[in-house]
């Protein structure tokens, strides 16, 4: 098994850091109701207290202050802060620039503004900074759901359905998301990242979504990029310039430049990339691609710098 330094490492996945609107707005939420209802409780507290301590019935004023004035007040307050923060976080943008994301056993698919041309990346999503965007997310099987708790809320992806949020990330850097709905044996397996880039950066990154993949220019890679193609990896992966036609798993074009392996799950390096063709059944259980350990020592190397050296 894998032991912990593979692991991907990009800080924490946390809601009480928040680089996005909706996250700060869940935030700003959450501390409302928790300082509310720690005030509540000790006002209760406190007049529970004064009861014993009287050892009297009271007025009756303080059951209609303590039982209804006070619940209805208080509750009303809360459901008023709520609905309007929900209906905040979910108002989708008109404008915005659209990002496709659907959730797969046990990964993700992510398409750059599906209304103009199709730029298709994988398991990270590039966001421009402190621009509002509009995620369309679906399902390409069960139900999967979509949640980064730094920069937004969560929200269910459901076959047959398309669900919107708006979200705008405020702070340029990298952030963890992670599938929150249980969809099958590896559903804790399926993170993945989320890369928040300065507008200018983000215009060169989709860009480069448009470049056919980069030359196998050693002998080496050169035989990475045949035994990729011998062992029919083209069936399920697109490498734009290579070959477009699989659509099942995650498009490698530049799979060397993310940073994790497995959706958001291992370090991406050389010899976890060999590790996962090799043994991904054991890295993943149930992943849709089977174990490669068929091929022989200098067809796994090469094919792992091969998949590396694509960025
Ligand atoms: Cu996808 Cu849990």
């Amino acid at each position: 098994m894998n032991n912990t330094s593979t692991l991907a490492d990009y800080g924490s996945q946390t809601s009480f850091s928040s680089a996005g609107s909706g996250a700060a707005a869940t935030l700003g939420l959450t501390t409302a109701m928790s300082v509310a209802g720690g005030v509540l409780f000790l006002l209760v507290m406190g007049a529970v207290w004064l009861a014993r301590r009287r050892n009297r019935p009271g007025h009756v004023w303080w059951i209609w202050a303590g039982g209804v004035v006070l619940p209805v007040l208080a509750l009303a307050a809360l459901v008023a802060a709520s609905t309007f923060t929900l209906a905040a976080i979910g108002r989708t943008g008109d404008t915005a620039p659209v990002i496709e994301v659907t959730g797969h056993h046990y990964w993700w698919d992510v398409v750059h503004d599906p209304q103009g041309r199709a730029l298709r990346d994988a398991n990270e999503i590039v966001l421009p900074a402190d621009t509002k965007v509009t995620l369309r997310l679906r399902s390409g099987d069960v139900i999967h759901s979509f949640w980064v708790p730094s920069i937004a809320g969560k929200l269910d992806m459901i076959p047959g359905r398309v669900n919107e949020m708006t979200v705008t990330a405020t702070r340029p850097g990298r952030y963890r998301g992670q599938c929150a709905e249980f969809c099958g044996l590896s559903h804790p397996l399926m993170a993945f990242e989320v890369l928040v880039l300065p507008p200018a950066e983000y215009a060169a990154y989709l860009a480069g979504l448009q470049d056919e993949a980069r030359d196998a220019d050693t002998a080496q890679l050169e035989q990475g990029r045949e035994v990729f193609l011998r062992e029919g990896c083209p069936a399920c992966h697109v490498i734009r310039g290579i070959a477009e036609g699989g659509r099942i798993g995650p498009d490698l074009s530049r799979v060397g430049a993310r940073g994790s392996l497995g959706a958001g799950m291992w370090r991406m390096n050389v010899g976890n990339l060999a590790g996962w063709i090799a043994d991904v059944q054991d890295m993943k259980p149930v992943a849709e691609m089977p174990s490669f350990n068929h091929l022989s020592g200098p067809d796994l190397r090469a094919v792992a710098h091969y998949l590396a050296s694509l960025k």
